[in-house]
Parts: structure tokens; sequence; C-alpha cells
């Protein structure tokens, strides 16, 4: 299905087409004067120079041909020379009629469907999650959806930082303490015991202490370094002990992110293309682009038309050790071995620009990756606090991301419970669902290479551009529906109304804006527009509330309207929250 504005662009091109000028001036956009008009044409002024003509004159001539037509409830030429118009009752019905017997409510955003894969989450094994994770856990995982929902086929891969130099600080912590475990004797040949040397809690606790440590002692960073090396050269012992690692780390990262709704099709990790160094490393020296530069392998990346300056891209340090740039490579790689994209998507905080930048320009010109293959960036910023400095505890720490969590559901249940009488259960229930809509929609409502405030007070309110007021919304629409039902009423069938009232329609040229905004949230990686879709919808769903007396309406055939009309809007809206990643309660 066509969006409803390139519908009536056709229209206006068609009148432009009859009244002797080029169709191509008939291009419509929203108004940008609602007090106006609903959509507007500047085409006039634009066909101005090149028909010498004054272009209210044109705009007159065009005119009287959209009088003529069943779309168009009001068109109007005004100085000097823009098209004002407002689309019929009839029309509009009959758009949302066909949208809401359509799959998708008719978007149709592209023709085929690309295979993706979305990076997105990129944890620490063994690092607590902290807040900076939530932002890429969060637009990642609506990324996936909103692509998905347009049709192409996405693969979410967590791509955990599961080998780096945090590994090789817990090993040489851990043999501090224990040094008697078999993982450290290089004599050993035995079998390494089944279970771990350590509980989460422990090692939770082991990391910081060791990344504390090293920070005081080169001694003990120089053993750190060598553990990792060790490891990414595939030691026995200390590939034993990675493994117990990551059995310990990886069940509570999975609790984590599903407390977020976030979930994610692979879980593999920088180790997993460590077998696929050796070939990114021979590929680049094959190709004679490799060299050395105090010690270390490089390939140079810069282009004539940067206006920065892009250093070469680090592939080997001295020591032969791979590093970020190199693993990501290799995960290239691995990924067009197993899975031939179209794309690769990454979510990551825009300070990695460089780093990507670097990685991506090396890929196309070894031929890691093919040339088609699209490779993206979207860089976020950073989640500030109240102080504008990056979101910390109250003690100062930096914020664990379950804390924050808690805090939040904390701060939803206390409201439900003051709201009305609920049992303690339901109100915990509710108070996780919507806490986690505070969360997102405060997240995803800003642009997301944009730095944003995390504001408890504002993000959980039930008023304003938040997610409870979204869900509020959609709940209070929900028991509307539920009285009509419990009270025998059907819900099939049910007919728009062919006549409309102001706040009616005002809810319906909302509505229909739904592909139009698919479409550019799909093109621009744009969840923040989804958000505003909803608000706005949300908005004028509440003002015809209140403008309109719903299941007391005595007219019958308006009354069944008017259902209809709450139907769809409950269905875009909860479309729409899926898409961002999060639901609505029964109740709230
Ligand atoms: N683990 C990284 C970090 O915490 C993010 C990973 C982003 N993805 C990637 N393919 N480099 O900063």
């Amino acid at each position: 299905m066509n969006t409803i504005i390139s519908m009536i662009s056709e229209h206006v091109a068609g009148a432009f087409d009859k009244a002797g000028y080029d169709m191509a001036y008939g291009k419509v956009t929203l108004s940008n004067r609602p007090d106006l008009c609903e959509y507007q044409c500047n085409g006039a002024m634009a066909a101005a120079k090149q028909y010498k003509k004054a272009p209210l004159v044109i705009a007159a001539d065009v005119v009287a041909y959209l009088k003529e037509d069943a779309v168009f409830s009001e068109a109007d030429a005004a100085a000097p020379g823009f098209l004002n118009l407002r689309i019929s009752d009839a029309f509009l019905t009959d758009y949302l009629d066909k949208m809401r017997h359509s799959d998708k409510f008719g978007l149709s955003v592209k023709e085929g469907s690309d295979k993706v894969i979305i990076d997105y989450g990129g944890p620490n094994v063994a690092k607590p999650l902290h807040v900076g994770h939530l932002r890429s856990a969060i637009i990642g995982e609506s990324l996936k959806r909103i692509l998905r929902y347009a049709g192409d086929e996405v693969i979410g891969d967590i791509h955990l930082g599961d080998w780096g130099l945090q590994m090789g600080l817990i090993m040489a912590e851990l043999r501090r303490r224990k040094p008697q475990l078999p993982y450290f004797d290089e004599g050993f040949a035995g079998e390494y015991p089944s279970d771990p040397p350590f509980t989460l809690s422990e090692l939770e606790e082991i990391y910081p202490t060791a990344s504390a440590r090293s920070k005081e002692d080169d001694d003990f960073k120089n053993e750190a370094m060598n553990d990792t090396y060790m490891l990414q050269k595939g030691d026995r012992g200390r590939t034993a002990l990675w493994k117990h690692i990551m059995s310990v780390s990886i069940p509570d990262l999975k609790r984590n992110y599903e407390k977020l709704g976030v979930s994610f099709d692979l879980w593999k990790g920088e180790a997993d293309a460590g077998p696929y160094i050796g070939d990114v490393v021979d590929t680049v020296k094959g190709k004679g682009l490799a060299y050395e530069s105090e010690g270390a392998l490089v390939v140079d990346v810069k282009e004539e038309t940067d206006s920065k300056e892009i250093p070469p891209c680090m592939i080997l340090k001295s020591d032969g050790a791979a590093l970020y740039t190199t693993t990501d490579l290799a995960t290239l790689l691995q990924r067009r071995r197993d899975y031939d994209p179209d794309r690769v998507l990454y979510v990551a905080d825009k300070r990695q620009e460089m780093h990507f930048t670097q990685v991506f320009r090396c890929a196309k010109k070894a031929g890691i990756i093919n040339d088609a293959t699209g490779l993206d960036f979207l860089g976020f910023g950073t989640m500030n606090g109240r102080d504008g400095k990056p979101f910390k505890t109250r003690e100062g720490g930096v914020m664990r991301l379950e804390v924050l969590l808690n805090e939040i559901n904390e701060e939803m249940y206390n409201k439900i419970k003051d709201n009305h009488e609920v049992s303690e259960d339901e109100a915990r229930a509710t108070a996780k669902i919507v806490a986690l809509a505070a969360v997102k929609y405060g997240d995803l409502s800003n642009q997301a290479s944009k730095d944003y405030i995390f504001d408890t007070d504002k993000f959980t309110s039930f008023e304003g551009n938040t997610g409870p007021y979204i869900l509020y919304t959609i709940v209070r629409i929900k028991s509307i529906l539920n009285k009509y039902t419990e009270a025998g009423g059907s819900m099939e069938d049910l007919k728009f109304n062919m006549v409309l009232n102001e706040t009616e329609k005002a809810l319906m040229l909302e509505l229909v804006k739904f592909s139009q905004v698919m479409i550019s949230a799909y093109e621009e990686l744009a969840p923040h527009k989804i958000c505003a879709f909803i608000y706005d919808t949300a908005n004028a769903f509440n003002r015809f509330y209140h403008e309109n007396r719903i299941l007391g309406e005595e007219d019958e055939v308006k009354k069944e309207g008017f259902l209809a009309l709450l139907k769809i809007t409950m269905e875009v809206l909860e479309t729409g929250i899926d898409i961002l990643g999060f639901s609505a309660p029964e109740k709230m």
C-alpha cells in the first residue's frame, strides 16, 4: 500500500498536469501550519521560474482541478503561492479502512529483503554490566525489530567482549589467591576440574580488585597481559579457566538481558573470531597492504577526501598480540563465511567511531568483506545524570544496570500502589512492565547520537512524553473496549464514521502517518521517530477521549465508528511499542 502522502501527491501531480504544468511539482508534505491546513504543496513557487508566471497564478490554476477531486475537502491558493490542502472524510476513512485490513497496516518499505547482522549489546564478560551497555542493548533491540518489521532477515549478535585483558587480569588475580590450581601448573597433563574455581559473586569481586591492582603494580599488569596473550594463543590451562569464567558469567548476562526484554540470536564473541585472525593477517599481507611501523603491523586507511586525520589500522602489536580492530576484522571474515550478509550494523558508543571507520575501510580494502556489503555504525551518545555528567550512583560510583533497574522498579511500584487498590503481586508485576517502558522510552525518544539526561522523576511520570504515559493511554483504550465487549458488544466489522468530528479526524490524521514514519525510522535508523509518532497519536487520542462520550454515545452508528477508531488506535500503539521493545500491562 502506498503511503497516504504519496497518494495525495499523485492527485496533486495530476492536477498540475491537467493545468499544463510538470507533474514533478506536485509533491505534497505535511502542513507546517496546522491551523491553516493538513497538507501543503510548495510546487507552484518552484514552477514559477520555469513558466515565467506568478506562483499564485499557477497555484490558482492547479486549485481549479483540485476542487473537482473527491480526495480534497478544501484546496486553496495562498500567497505567495502555497497550496493549502485538507483531505475529505471519505478519503481519510477509506485509507484507514484499507490500513486496518492490510498486513502491517499496509507498510511496504522496499522490494525484497536484506540479510542483516546487527552487532549490539557488546557486554564484557566478567565485568559488571553498566549503564553504558544499556543504550546499546535498548537501541540495538529496537533496530532489530524495526528492520524485521520492514521485512529484512535480521540476525542479532551480542558480540561478547570475552577475551580481552579482563580475562588475563582475572587469571593473574586468581593465581595470587590460589596458586595450587592445576590451571597454573604448566606441566599439568590431566583433566581439569569440571567445577569452576569461583562463584559468580566471587568473580564479580575478582575483576575490580585485579583491575585496581594492575594500576599500581606493573609486574602484575605484565603478568595479566601475558595471560591474555597465552589465552589468545590457545594455551590449555588458560583456555580451561576461560571456559569456567564464561560458564559462570553467561547465565548471569542472559538473566540481565531477559529482564530488559532484549534477546540475541547469536551469543558469539571476540573469542570466536580467534581462528580467523591468521587469515586476516595473511590477507592484508598477501595484498601488500600491511607494513611495519614501530614494530607493529598496520594498514593505511586514509583517503584523499578525509577532512580529519585517520590513523593507520593496527593489525598486530609489536609482540604479535591481536587488538580490538583485529578481532573486529576477524569477526567480519567469520560473518561473511557463515552468513554472507548484505549488511552489518554496529550499535556502540559514538566515541568508537574512529575504530569502526578504520575497521570498515580496512575490511573493504583487503576484501575481507564483499564490496556490496553495507557496513554501518550507529554511534550513541552518553547517558548523563541530572548534573549533566555521566550517570553515577548517589555515592559517585559506576552505576550498575541491575541497581538502576531496581530503583526504577521501586519507584513505579510505589506509584502504582498509591494510584489504586491492587494486590502486592499485581502491583509488582505491573511495576516491572511500566518501569521497563519508562527506561526504554526515556532512552529511545532521544535521537540516538545525542547525549541525554536520565531523569528518573521525568521518565516515570504518567504525564508528558514518557513511556508510562503511552502505556496509560493504551490501558485506557483497552479498558473501554473491555467494558464494551463485557456488555455483549462485538468488535467485529465495526465501521468507521463517514462524517468526522474535529478530534476524531485529528486522531485519524495521526494514525495514517504510520507507514511514512516506519519508512523513515527504517531508512534513518531512528527509533525516536516512532516515539514521536506514538506520542502524537496518544495525545490525539486523549484529546478525542476528552471531547467525546464513547460508550455513552446514544447514536449507535456514531458509537460504532468511535469504537472502530479506538480499536485501530490501540493496535497501532501496541505495534509501535512492540517495535520499540516493550509492552503494555492489562491494567495500570
Ligand atoms: N565490548 C565493547 C565495549 O564494551 C563493545 C563491542 C561493540 N561491538 C564491536 N563489534 N566492536 O566497548
